[in-house]
């Protein structure tokens, strides 16, 4: 028997980041986090369930089929149709954290069964645009629907965190949204604070470098508690988290921007002081927040943000999108811009990548 399910799933970008766990291994932060879904950077995974033919255990997950669909010069957007773009193999690092993920999903429905996958990225993977969040979100709705199963978005919440990406149970919500950390129970998941509508917030990617990058989010949160600073950084999240929700809740950019400017600071500030440190920024990089800094002193509302990597998120209100986006494409290190904004949560989709 066979079963089916592809499942498209958003990236988001952290207004206040996940840095350093509490459980690595289920994706269980120190800290509180709170982000908003994106649109536009999207992940696609159709997953498919084969009962019948599994001799379980080493021959079940020999028989597994993991590829990615490789990416052309364009990366399509969300609509754009079927992504375009051969089966390839998986990575092999890439290809082990699905593999354990789906041993994970297979044992929890109790299905006896081989899997095929196949993933793609609307955006480029790995370089700090929350590949992770949005493909194991995805790569988990889609295995759930392949083997009939179904669940609340708080067990999809769950199921996603477990992959090892805390991120990715942000990822199963739109809007705003929070997910605990610190000392918390195995079931913690995402709650979202506020609908996509509530506020129309864009985020404008300045892509400075889109390969993947040399340390991933795990190593990162593995070495952020060997940096001094990393319970200097823990005690302020409490009032940030606080500007944050608030910020939100009233609409008031001018206090979240220069809050989310002060977390991604700190975020990098951590992985360069952590032992062996770790630096994610470019030279263009800088570039881009220098000329993030020059748009505020002619009035543009814009603020920074930056994942684990080099690629920097402007956020922005509508009014300010274009001025933002034409002046940092300008720029000479910046290779593309992704013009992104707030949106909804993953859906199950009927056009299969397999
Ligand atoms: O979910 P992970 O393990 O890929 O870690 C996410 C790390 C950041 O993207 C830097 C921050 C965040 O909260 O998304």
């Amino acid at each position: 028997m066979r079963g089916k399910a592809t499942a498209t799933a958003p990236a988001n970008i952290a207004l206040v980041k996940y840095w350093g766990a509490h459980d690595l291994s289920s994706g269980i932060p120190l800290n509180a986090s709170i982000s908003m879904t994106l649109s536009r950077c999207v992940s696609t995974c159709t997953v498919e369930a084969r009962t019948g033919d599994a001799a379980g255990g080493a021959a079940r997950e020999e028989s597994n089929e993991v590829y990615v669909v490789a990416p052309g010069e364009h990366w399509p957007a969300p609509g754009e149709g079927r992504a375009q773009g051969e089966l390839r193999p998986a990575p092999d690092a890439f290809a082990r954290r699905v593999l354990d993920h789906l041993e994970r999903l297979r044992r929890w429905a109790g299905a006896d069964c081989s899997f095929r996958v196949a993933t793609h990225n609307s955006f480029p993977s790995g370089a700090g645009l929350a590949s992770s969040a949005s493909g194991f979100a995805a790569l988990t709705l889609a295995t759930v629907g392949a083997l009939g199963a179904e669940v609340t978005a708080e067990e999809l919440s769950i199921l996603a965190r477990r992959s090892g990406s805390g991120s990715a149970a942000r990822s199963v919500l739109g809007g705003y949204v929070e997910l605990p950390g610190g000392p918390v129970p195995d079931d913690v998941y995402a709650r979202q604070l506020a609908e996509p509508g509530h506020w129309d917030l864009r985020d404008v990617i300045a892509i400075v470098a889109a390969e993947p990058k040399a340390v991933s989010s795990l190593e990162g949160h593995a070495r952020a508690p060997s940096s001094p600073y990393f319970r200097e950084r823990l005690a302020c999240l409490a009032d940030r988290l606080t500007v944050v929700r608030e910020a939100l809740a009233r609409r008031d950019f001018d206090l979240l921007g220069p809050a989310v400017e002060e977390e991604a600071v700190d975020l990098h500030l951590i992985a360069m002081s952590s032992s062996p440190p770790i630096f994610y920024w470019r030279p263009g990089t800088l570039e881009v927040l220098e000329a993030v800094r020059r748009l505020r002193t002619e009035g543009v509302k814009a603020y920074f943000t930056i994942d684990a990597g080099p690629n920097v998120h402007v956020i922005c209100p509508p009014d300010a999108e274009e001025t933002v986006a034409s002046r940092l494409g300008a720029l000479g290190s910046v290779r593309e811009i992704i013009r992104d904004r707030v949106g909804p949560g993953p859906e199950l989709i009927e056009e299969h990548l397999l």
